[in-house]
């Protein structure tokens, strides 16, 4: 499973990049709207340092704005990835992008059915949210499942992309269900390193080791 960090905020990126875990990076609107900088400068920055995916996305409403934007995004590196809305709209701009060459990611997707049909117009990866939906009470990680079936059934080879994170258990279940990638903010990558019984055993290796040299 591919491990993306889910921020624009360079520092955040740098840290997890040292990790030597970094497949690749999402950004959206709003955590653009956290940083100082244009967008462009921003992805630029982004994309010096991680050779993997970096996800640019557009605010169009329409299929021409969005592909406008998009072939915009895609000049500032190859790794670029441009992120669309499901919509018909996005559907169009998705055909668009594809017959051009330029990988995209289909986002704010809720349910199989979106997924499906991001991937029949050509979409790279499709980003389904789980955390929202767990917000509204509904189990996120169920559509992440039936998406990775349908598209085992298929032979769809647009990646799975679980999005929306709020935890490490969303991680491992990510994982159990097969999906392709999961994107995280910075505090669940944290989380998902950090155990008491660790801390509490390398205290005690610690004091152990500190007795043997008196
Ligand atoms: O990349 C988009 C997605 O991860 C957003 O997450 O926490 O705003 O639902 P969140």
């Amino acid at each position: 499973m591919k491990f993306f960090i889910d921020t624009a905020n360079i520092d955040e990126i740098k840290e997890a990049d040292k990790l030597g875990i970094l497949d690749g990076v999402t950004t959206n609107p709003t955590l653009m709207s956290r940083e100082k900088g244009t967008y462009p400068d921003k992805l630029k920055e982004i994309t010096s340092i991680v050779d993997g995916p970096v996800s640019a996305e557009t605010v169009s409403l329409d299929a021409e704005g969005m592909v406008k934007e998009g072939r915009e995004f895609a000049k500032i590196a190859d790794n670029i990835n441009i992120k669309v809305p499901i919509s018909k709209e996005g559907l169009k701009a998705i055909k668009i992008f594809t017959s051009e060459g330029i990988k995209t990611n289909t986002t704010l997707i809720f349910q199989p059915s979106q997924a499906l049909l991001a991937a029949k117009a050509g979409a790279t990866i499709v980003s389904p949210f789980v955390g929202r939906i767990d917000d509204i009470t509904n189990y996120g990680m169920d559509v992440i499942r039936d998406i990775v079936t349908i598209f085992d059934n298929y032979g769809i080879e647009t990646e799975v992309l679980v999005a929306s994170i709020r935890n490490p258990l969303h991680v491992v279940e990510a994982a159990l269900a097969g999906a392709d990638i999961v994107t995280l903010p910075i505090k669940v990558l944290d989380q998902l390193l950090k155990h008491p019984l660790t801390d509490i055993g390398i205290e005690s290796f610690l004091k152990d080791w500190e007795k043997v040299q008196k």
